[in-house]
Order: structure tokens, then C-alpha cells, then sequence
């Protein structure tokens, strides 16, 4: 079959998509065939230099749990915060919908391109995977936070020394009816020169 790209479904899609909470994502999460589609599509994107400066690691069931762990024993190590309600809720963070994926930014310097434009190639394959999985008929959520930046976590996941947590993409069901949440002014944002 042959491919046609012109798709009003997904202008459409584009026009109307919305995250749903992390927390609120449920199962069931992408069968195995779905999620190589997702993440197939997070390579599908624009790639000055063919560097592909990034890496996917999908993160379900047990290796969300250790990952919790990691993220809990660093809070705690990092921080003056540990025993607190923030420090008890980091150990949830990677198992809270039913699929993680997260996206480490990887620059390369096998050719001189900047590492600003692979660093939104990252920004790019987490919004490819997102777009696929709502097509899909799942939600997803983007999201750092304090994981992201910290060194612990960081040589848990065996980091490079210019590797960024691009995100963590959750992505799971939802049931709920999504509210529209407030959209910048279109003169605000845009230029016509
Ligand atoms: C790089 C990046 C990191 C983000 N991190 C968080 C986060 O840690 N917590 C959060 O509530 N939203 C975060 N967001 C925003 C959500 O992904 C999402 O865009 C927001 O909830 C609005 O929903 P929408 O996608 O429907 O516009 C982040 C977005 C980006 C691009």
C-alpha cells in the first residue's frame, strides 16, 4: 500500500491533543507491536547530520520498581528532604502509568552540528512518541522533574557526561474526560513580518 501523508485526522490530532496526568494513566498500557510503533516514530524525526543523537529507554513492570528505588535512595542522598511526603512519593514516580519511556538527549561530535539543534531532535523523537501513542489510542505525559537532574539517578541509568534526560514519557490509558486547559493567544505567539 502505498503512502499517502496527506491526513486531516492528524492535523486534527495535532490541533486537539492534550497530555493526560502521569498519575491518572492506567492499564492497559501499548502491546509490544505498539510500543516498536511508538518508538519507531520517535526516530522518525528531523536529525541534522544523521547523528541520531538520542537513545530510548523503556522502562515496565520490575524496572520501574528498581527504578523507584533509585530515585527514592537519591532523593535522600541529594537532598535534606528525606522522610518527607515529597521523599515517600519520589519511590512511585517511574510506576505510575503502565509504560516509561525515557528519552536521554545524546549529542554526537562525529560532525560538527550544534548541540543545541540535537538536543531539540530529543525535544522532537519525545513528541513523535507522544503523537504516535495518542494516534495509537493511549495518553501520555511528559515530565522531568527532579529525576531528571540528578546525578544519582543519572549513573543508576549510566549516563554519559553530556547525556540529558530529555523526558520521562509516561503513557498508559485514561478513562476520564480530559479539560481543555488554557492556549496562548495566537497574536501573542505569532509574527508576520
Ligand atoms: C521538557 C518538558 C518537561 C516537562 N516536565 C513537566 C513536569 O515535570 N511536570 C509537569 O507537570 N509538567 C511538565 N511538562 C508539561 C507537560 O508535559 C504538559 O505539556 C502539560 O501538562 C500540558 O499539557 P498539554 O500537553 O495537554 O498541553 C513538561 C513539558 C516539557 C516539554
Amino acid at each position: 500500500m502505498s503512502f499517502n501523508p496527506k491526513s486531516p485526522g492528524t492535523v486534527d490530532l495535532l490541533l486537539r491533543r492534550r497530555s493526560a496526568k502521569a498519575r491518572r494513566l492506567c492499564e492497559p498500557g501499548p502491546s509490544e507491536q505498539e510500543l516498536t510503533q511508538i518508538l519507531q516514530a520517535g526516530m522518525r524525526v528531523p536529525d541534522h547530520g544523521k547523528l541520531t543523537p538520542w537513545q530510548f529507554l523503556v522502562v515496565r513492570g520490575e524496572a520501574q520498581t528498581k527504578l523507584g528505588q533509585v530515585i527514592y535512595d537519591a532523593y535522600a542522598e541529594e537532598t535534606d528532604d528525606a522522610g518527607s511526603e515529597k521523599h515517600q512519593s519520589w519511590r512511585a514516580y517511574p510506576a505510575q502509568a503502565p509504560l516509561l519511556i525515557i528519552t536521554i538527549s545524546r549529542p554526537s561530535e562525529a560532525r560538527p552540528i550544534p548541540k543545541w539543534e540535537q538536543r531539540l531532535s530529543a525535544g522532537a523523537a519525545c513528541q513523535n512518541m507522544i503523537l504516535a501513542a495518542t494516534a495509537i489510542g493511549y495518553l501520555a505525559n511528559w515530565l522531568t522533574g527532579w529525576p531528571a537532574y540528578s546525578p544519582g539517578v543519572r549513573a543508576a541509568l549510566e549516563l554519559e557526561a553530556d547525556d540529558r534526560i530529555a523526558g520521562f514519557l509516561f503513557i498508559g490509558s485514561y478513562k476520564e474526560k480530559l479539560k481543555e486547559r488554557p492556549r496562548p493567544d495566537f497574536d501573542d505567539v505569532v509574527k508576520f513580518l
